[in-house]
């Protein structure tokens, strides 16, 4: 992936990450995801007062991209608080349904660390 497309995919996350709705725990994540055919789909996560009801940015991202009809992914980014953010066991099990891809996690800093999904999530479940 070139460098100018994973800055373009940082941002967008970083710029969704701005909407996230997270009173309960303050921890803001944006998430986006590029697809095969070059596009990129936004997410954030929300919060519940209840709080099992609340999704992290990255299903949202995917959940987006799922609904205009995409199915080919090539790369997902995150950006949270700082650069240990990593997608949850659970976003990455929804992620690697659509096969493998770059992972990009970033702080609000700017640093930067990058994985395959398949390094984060070893032997995924599948049917
Ligand atoms: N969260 C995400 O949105 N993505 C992650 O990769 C990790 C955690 C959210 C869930 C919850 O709203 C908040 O961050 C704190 O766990």
């Amino acid at each position: 992936m070139d460098s100018k497309l994973e800055n373009q995919l940082i941002l967008a996350a970083q710029t969704a990450q701005e909407n996230a709705y997270a009173p309960y725990s303050n921890y803001k994540v944006g998430a986006a995801v590029l697809t095969a055919s070059g596009k990129i789909y936004t997410g954030a996560n929300f919060e519940n007062a209840a709080f099992g009801a609340g999704t992290c940015a990255e299903r949202v991202a995917l959940g987006a991209a799922l609904a205009a009809g995409e199915r080919e992914f090539v790369a997902v980014a995150c950006v949270g608080a700082d650069v240990s953010i990593t997608p949850c066991g659970i976003c990455r099990q929804a992620l690697a349904e659509f096969g493998d891809m770059d992972v990009i996690c970033a702080g609000e800093n700017g640093e930067i660390r990058k994985y395959r999904l398949s390094e984060l999530l070893p032997h995924s479940f599948s049917m």
